[in-house]
């Protein structure tokens, strides 16, 4: 067996090659796992120091945008799992460019390549940000897409190209739609490893606006096993949710952050809102559930508590991230 893993050395595609790699996943215990990743300000070889004297393990650092040397990766290759992109919505707001290349340009660039290739199986790794905002309820997949922010919008745009892919080539490919990850080794621009790190460094926190904006809360462990079964019994042409099943507004889950780091009201700075913010994102999972098995496994209370014990365990990985933003060397 042959992986073809796209942003491994970013926050969830490398806990997916950590986890593959370590023997977490049925019957992939031997499979051969190329990584794919241009190493942007998001990827980070250390993300993958623990499995990189893995005999199985292959790093390619390289643009999904390259049709060379995608081709030539993509040979062979029995599943393509679908990280890579660009990821953060405030970073969208300032400048999309990179974010229409990568996701859009990028993943279509994929996808040719593996119609060329003949491959297997092709996951494509999406948001439920794609769907807009919801008020009440919660979004089936097949909810009409409404993308509000760019980023949300150049991943609607790779959602249909997949799904066109499977259509008029037949290309098997499977969309999953997540919500909000959380877990160690994510970019400290995200709210939760940003507001850990700077509570733990005693500095404090920008809410946005009324701090009302809700989301679902997803263990990254929780996410790539809901993938991995995509990868290995999903229909192709099919679209996934994968939820975590805790939904809190920003405020409160400003609240639980301060509480486990010792801190209280006096470190939260209000700062105006993101432009565009949606109110509140909510996935029905039991798609997922009823035909694949998937139940999140990690409660919220437990996995935000280790996950800022990580944080504050491993400086050594995020202080010269924030020591250097990106843009500034
Ligand atoms: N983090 C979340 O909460 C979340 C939620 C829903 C969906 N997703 C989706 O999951 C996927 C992974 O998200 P993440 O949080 O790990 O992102 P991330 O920003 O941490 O990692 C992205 C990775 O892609 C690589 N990359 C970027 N452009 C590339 C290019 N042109 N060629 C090759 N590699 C490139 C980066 O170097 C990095 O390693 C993305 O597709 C994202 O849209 C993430």
């Amino acid at each position: 067996m042959r992986i073809l893993v796209t942003g491994g050395a970013g926050f969830i595609g490398s806990h997916f090659v950590r986890e593959l790699l370590s023997g977490a996943y049925p019957h992939w215990e031997n499979a051969r796992t190329v990584v794919l990743d241009k190493l942007t300000y998001a990827g980070n070889p250390a993300n993958l120091a623990p499995v990189a004297d893995d005999p199985n393990l292959t790093f390619v650092q390289g643009d999904i945008c390259d049709p060379v040397v995608v081709d030539d990766l993509m040979r062979d290759v029995d599943l393509v799992v679908h990280f890579a992109a660009e990821s953060h919505v405030d970073r969208s707001i300032a400048d999309a460019s990179a974010f229409v290349r990568t996701n859009v340009q990028g993943t279509f660039t994929l996808l040719e390549a593996a119609v060329r290739a003949g491959v297997g199986r092709f996951v494509h790794v999406s948001t439920d940000e794609v769907y807009g905002s919801i008020e009440h309820g919660a979004w089936a997949e097949d909810q009409p897409l409404s993308p509000n922010s760019p980023y949300a919008a150049t991943k609607a745009a790779s959602d249909h190209l997949a799904l066109a892919f499977h259509r008029t080539h037949g290309l098997p490919v499977c969309v999953t739609r997540c919500s909000n990850n959380y877990g160690p080794y994510q970019y400290p621009e995200k709210v939760i490893p940003l507001f850990a790190t700077n509570l733990l460094d005693g500095l404090t926190v920008p809410l946005y606006g009324d701090g009302r904006n809700s989301r679902d809360w997803l263990h990254v462990d929780d996410h790539c096993r809901g993938i991995q079964l995509v990868a290995s019994k999903g229909r192709p042409g099919e679209v996934y949710h994968i939820g975590g099943g805790t939904e809190l507004s920003n405020a409160e889950l400003t609240a639980r952050l301060l509480d486990i780091c010792g801190a209280d009201a006096t470190a939260v700075r209000r700062v105006p809102d993101r432009k565009g913010h949606d109110l509140r994102y909510c996935l029905d999972i039991s798609k997922i559930t009823a035909e694949l098995g998937y139940a999140p496994r990690t409660g919220f209370a437990e996995g935000i508590a280790e996950t800022v014990e990580w944080y504050r365990t491993h400086r050594d990985w995020w202080e010269p991230l924030k020591a250097t933003p990106p843009g500034t060397t």
